[in-house]
């Protein structure tokens, strides 16, 4: 595993430290609601962000609903197709709740533009993105991502969640995988 990888872009020290930054923000931000009573919703999209999610809510401390969406956007393959189908929804209500869509990766931006719209049909109360990688891709699509992690060179990574045929998830860094390994 660890064999495959040419560098490393950010280590697991790197993530954490930022991480520990990211939930001090999202925490001052969703203080406001929690102290109010009012209903606060994170929202993991699988499989990727399911690492991230749980450092991330580890670092919340105010009360805070966890859920779980699995999304496929169907393209030519390689670059996504802006048609994003749910394969896995919430199970609760998010009308009238504070929603943070916890996200892994922003590429394309196609997964969030599209997911954005159809869960601000639901009407909750607010809905922000966190995404802890936001690839620097032309043509990426503002998807509106207020707590981003790092911005990262177009490369392709691995780790800390991200996979390569459906392997890798379990690196605790992320970095960069060997073109050997996929060409
Ligand atoms: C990845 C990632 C995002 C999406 C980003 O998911 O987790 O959801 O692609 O790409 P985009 O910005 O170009 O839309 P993937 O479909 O690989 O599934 P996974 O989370 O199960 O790895």
């Amino acid at each position: 595993m660890h064999e495959d990888i040419d560098s490393i872009l950010f280590s697991e020290e790197d993530i954490a430290n930022r991480i520990g930054q990211l939930g001090r923000a999202i925490n001052a931000d969703l203080a406001p609601y929690a102290e109010s009573g009012e209903r606060i919703v994170a929202i993991c999209l699988l499989k990727g962000a399911a690492v991230y999610m749980t450092d991330i809510m580890r670092q919340l401390d105010l009360p805070i609903e966890m859920d779980f969406m699995c999304v496929s956007s169907y393209g030519n393959g390689t670059v996504s197709s802006g048609n994003v189908v749910i394969k896995k929804d919430i199970d609760v209500d998010i009308e009238g709740a504070h929603v943070l869509i916890v996200e892994d990766i922003i590429d394309s931006g196609y997964t969030l533009s599209c997911l954005r719209k159809k869960l601000e049909e639901r009407n909750p109360a607010s809905l922000d993105i966190t995404a802890l990688i936001r690839k620097q891709v032309d043509g990426q699509l503002d998807v509106g991502c207020k707590y981003v992690g790092f911005d990262c060179p177009n490369e392709f990574i691995v780790g800390y969640g991200l996979d390569y045929a459906q392997q890798y998830r379990n690196l605790p860094y992320i970095g960069v995988l060997k073109e050997c390994v996929y060409e």
